[in-house]
């Protein structure tokens, strides 16, 4: 059959995508602890979606079996159709705690990923110093990570991610060890490279405020074991920036979230007293 134009591609099934990543009845348990279960998300080419849960209800263990860092107990995680059980290529993660190489340089550490995917010296050479320049460390090629500020070691990380140009980028709350003012700065930054070099993005953060302003979607992880509570999809205007904090529909969205996760805590005190 010959298809000439898209519609007839959509009509006929073909060209149609399916979910970048996509969890189905996913559970996962650490000896007698059942940790989440029956998680089933979608999610597409092209979108932020961010993840908020009570601290312990597993959204870094979440972010491990996306990964293929470890596998799930129950169901499975797909990427690109790939049955995940162990890490691939095209899927990068950024962890909370920058994870450098303390005796490497920024450009060694931004080119260590394209080292081990066996890049030649050349390619490596050619691309670390974009990737460097693209998040703003400029200069600091050849200091080691002791001499950066946290929000420079946060940069080094999310560059050594970015220089693998993967079609999945994974964060498990990257900017909480930074202050206030850098955490701003750096989720305009990424929403601008973003905007540069679109992907699929999850973002797991402890910032209500955070996971509101960076994604398209906000899911909700909640209970014991925890499972998905709700998906909010954020219907703020596009690019997002500093305007968008003021937006009256931000602040209803992060009210929402807030309320939501807010009862799981309260209930959480309560058990304790
Ligand atoms: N390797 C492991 N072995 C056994 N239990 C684990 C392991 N990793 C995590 N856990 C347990 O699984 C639960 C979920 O942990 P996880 O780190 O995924 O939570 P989290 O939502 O990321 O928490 P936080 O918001 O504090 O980072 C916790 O009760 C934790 O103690
Ligand atoms: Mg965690």
């Amino acid at each position: 059959m010959s298809v000439d134009t898209e519609a007839d591609a959509a009509a006929s099934g073909q060209g149609v995508k399916p979910a970048r990543i996509a969890i189905s009845g996913a559970g996962k348990r650490y000896g007698d602890l059942q940790v989440f279960q029956d998680i089933n998300l979608e999610f597409n080419e092209r979108e932020i979606v961010t993840v908020v849960g009570p601290s312990g209800c597993g959204k870094t263990t979440l972010l491990r079996c996306i990964d293929g860092l470890m596998p799930v107990s129950d169901g499975e995680v797909r990427i690109e159709g790939d049955l995940m059980t162990q890490p691939r290529e095209g899927v990068a993660m950024v962890f909370q705690h920058f994870g450098l190489f303390p005796w490497k340089t920024v450009t060694q550490n931004v080119g260590y990923g394209l080292k081990l995917a066996g890049v030649s010296r050349a390619e490596i050479d050619e691309k670390v110093p974009y990737f460097v320049k693209l998040v703003g460390l400029e200069g600091f090629e050849s200091v080691y990570p002791y001499q950066l500020s946290g929000g420079m070691q946060q940069r080094c990380g999310l560059a050594r991610a970015l220089a693998m140009e993967p079609s999945v980028l994974l964060m498990d709350e990257p900017f909480a060890a930074v202050d206030a003012q850098t955490r701003e700065i750096l989720q305009f930054e990424l929403l601008r490279i973003w905007e540069m070099r679109p992907m699929t993005m999850v973002f797991v953060t402890h910032s209500i405020e955070e996971a509101v302003l960076m994604g398209d979607r906000v899911v909700v992880l909640k209970g014991r074991p925890s499972s998905v509570f709700e998906t909010i999809d954020v219907d703020l205007p596009a690019p997002r920036d500093r305007s968008t904090l003021a937006h009256p529909r931000f602040a209803e969205l992060r009210e929402h979230v807030w309320a939501t996760l807010m009862d799981e805590v309260r209930a959480a005190e309560f058990d304790v007293r």
